[in-house]
């Protein structure tokens, strides 16, 4: 049963997660935009005998404010969870980031690769946005501004689910709207600007020693399986696993074979 944890005033922002399980391995699970904790559900539920589990909704989204004053960056969300296993006295863990919890996992490895005892990156990519992307983070930033999250949910649905999921998991769908709706405008405006702004951490890749997991949905339109390859082909030793009928959102759209990869590298980290 995992329960619910307050970060006092980080940058004047009150920040929550999850805290659960027991086990010999810490365990970090970092969701993606504009999601919260809730993606990570299964996992928690599955892994919570193996491992400490700390499920932190990235400051802005889900339940944790957003500072007040100045901008976001990448290096916020990692500073925030160093912050946090700080908080719980986690000296290492297991980094788990789904898209953008990913490249909040590499900026824990540029930032904090003490902590980091190994690392899953689910589909995610490891480049930084180039000029298109960066003009598309400006539109969807200023309908974001204008109208609210309804007025991209139908677009982002059908961007990160899979067409399995869209298809036959009605409740996973419904999940997935829900996270987006509730995500308040102004967090997902600041995610936006974050990712936007976000390092380039290709070159970051040969260096990383810890054991790695690269995970990717065979039908995930938005960081697909050519972005995973090429992050496990750059990474020594990490595994890369493709999962059938699955899109951008592993953690729910494929909650079985996400756990059971999670439990493989959480064994990993304990033996190393
Ligand atoms: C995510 O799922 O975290 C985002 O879609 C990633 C992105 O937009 O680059």
């Amino acid at each position: 049963m995992a329960k619910t944890i307050d970060l006092p005033a980080v940058a004047g922002a009150r920040l929550q997660a999850w805290l659960a399980g027991d086990g010999p391995v810490n365990l970090v699970l970092v969701h993606g935009y504009p999601f919260d904790r809730t993606m990570w559900e299964p996992q928690v539920e599955e892994l919570s005998g193996l491992a400490r589990i700390l499920v932190p909704d990235l400051r802005g989204l889900g339940q944790s404010e957003l500072p007040t004053r100045g901008r976001t960056r990448m290096r916020d969300y990692a500073d925030d969870l160093a912050a946090w296993m700080d908080h719980v006295e986690m000296d290492r863990a297991v980094i788990s980031g789904l898209s953008m919890g990913g490249y909040v996992s590499f900026e824990m490895w540029r930032r904090h690769r003490g902590r980091v005892a190994a690392l899953a990156l689910l589909d995610t990519r490891a480049e930084a946005d180039g000029p298109a992307a960066k003009e598309a983070r400006v539109a969807a930033r200023e309908c974001i501004r204008r109208e609210g999250m309804r007025a991209v949910v139908d677009d982002m649905l059908k961007g990160v689910l899979g067409a399995t999921t869209l298809a036959n998991r009605p409740r996973v769908v419904d999940h997935v709207r829900r996270m987006i709706l509730d995500t308040v405008p102004t967090g997902a405006m600041a995610a936006v600007d974050a990712m936007r702004e976000r390092p380039d951490s290709t070159d970051d890749l040969p260096g990383i020693d810890v054991p790695t997991l690269v995970v990717v949905g065979e039908e995930d339109t938005l960081t697909p399986p050519s972005q995973a390859e090429a992050i496990a082909g750059a990474i020594p030793g990490a595994e890369l696993v493709r999962i059938p009928r699955c899109g951008h959102v592993s953690s729910l759209e494929a909650p079985t074979a996400v756990t059971a990869e999670l439990q493989k590298l959480l064994q990993r980290a304990a033996l190393a």
